[in-house]
């Protein structure tokens, strides 16, 4: 559990903008060295003039993270300005479209699942066995989002990746049980970002569809731009996310607006068991299944108390 993060370093990628800077905010005020990894150039010499301002040791680094190779020359430019890395961040993510399912096609499907997957696992398998092997404390916290656990509509592609974000971190979290390093996934609701912006920036000419299928307004839908004023500041998400880390939460949730929709899901999960007695003779077989029957993960989960701010803006 690493409960002293200064001095550690921190690789946080989509770290130019949104939530992703938050979290290298956060992180750097905190006395981390922080590496932030995003495709769009201009977003990062943005975030840099910020950072070179407050003096903060971040260095950029512009990285498609769905790139494998170009990810491994990234780790290794973290490491010979930082040295070892301790925190990943697996942030960078796109708003994925295709719509509803009627809509999508498999250009969508191949935008959405190689980035806010693809870039997830090619982290994954760059950074964290440097992290293990090097010995000392550290995580690996992967953005998810609340349309990782319940389903929305005109959302298939989005929903499916980041469903998969979530199962991947709970996955991981078993394995590095007893290790040092710990594991946690993100939810956040609504936040302040340019999702919007990047998400048609990181689209590749090869994966745009020949003709753009809006989705259908909803009927007597002609809403105004969203107003964003009341969603989250990253920065917020960035203090949850290092409290999260150091409470070592397998989930980091942000908005306890989505309770409901969260218990109404996981009740439906519970009424679908058929009522039925268990089969004696089976259930033992089935236990040898280990974590598939009972993680004991879960029941390490508590609920964190009122947030405390670490830095002002
Ligand atoms: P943002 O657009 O402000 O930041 C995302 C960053 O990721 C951008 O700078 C973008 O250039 C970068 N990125 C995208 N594709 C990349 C690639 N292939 N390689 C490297 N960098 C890439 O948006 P935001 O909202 O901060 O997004 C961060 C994560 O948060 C995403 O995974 C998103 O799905 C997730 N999220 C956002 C929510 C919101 O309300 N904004 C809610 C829940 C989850």
């Amino acid at each position: 559990m690493m409960q002293n993060v200064e001095g550690k370093v921190a690789f946080v990628t989509g770290g130019a903008s949104g939530i992703g800077l938050g979290i290298a905010k956060v992180f750097a005020a905190n006395g981390m060295k922080v590496v932030i990894a995003d495709s769009r150039q201009d977003a990062l010499d943005e975030a840099m003039a910020y950072f070179k301002a407050k003096k903060s040791p971040v260095h950029a680094i512009k990285l498609d993270v769905t790139d494998r190779e170009a990810y491994v020359r990234a780790a290794d430019e973290a490491e010979r300005v930082f040295g070892k890395i301790h925190v990943l961040i697996n942030n960078a993510g796109v708003g994925a479209g295709g719509g509803p399912i009627q809509t999508t096609t498999y250009k969508d499907w191949d935008f959405g699942l190689s980035i806010n997957v693809g870039g997830v696992i090619n982290g994954i398998t760059t950074i964290l066995p440097r992290i293990l092997k090097h010995g000392e404390e550290g995580h690996v916290v992967s953005t998810s989002s609340t349309a990782g656990l319940c389903a929305v509509a005109g959302c298939v592609v989005y929903n499916t990746s980041k469903y998969a974000v979530a199962g991947m971190m709970e996955t991981i979290a078993t394995d590095l049980q007893g290790t040092k390093v710990g594991a946690s996934v993100l939810f956040p609701g609504p936040v302040r970002t340019n999702l919007g912006v990047s998400t048609q920036a990181n689209r590749p000419a090869h994966l745009r569809n020949e003709v753009e299928v809006m989705p259908a307004p909803r009927p007597g839908a002609q809403r105004p731009p969203m107003d964003q004023s009341l969603f989250m500041d990253p920065v917020e998400i960035g203090e949850r996310v290092l409290r999260g880390i150091k409470r070592n939460d397998l989930f980091i949730n942000t908005h306890p607006e989505f309770k409901a929709g969260y218990a109404v899901r996981g009740d439906a999960i519970l009424r679908s068991i058929p009522d039925e007695a268990p089969n004696a003779k089976r259930h033992e077989v089935i236990k040898s299944f280990g974590t598939l029957v009972y993680n004991p993960i879960y029941e390490k989960q508590t609920t964190p108390g009122p947030l405390v701010r670490t830095m002002k803006e």
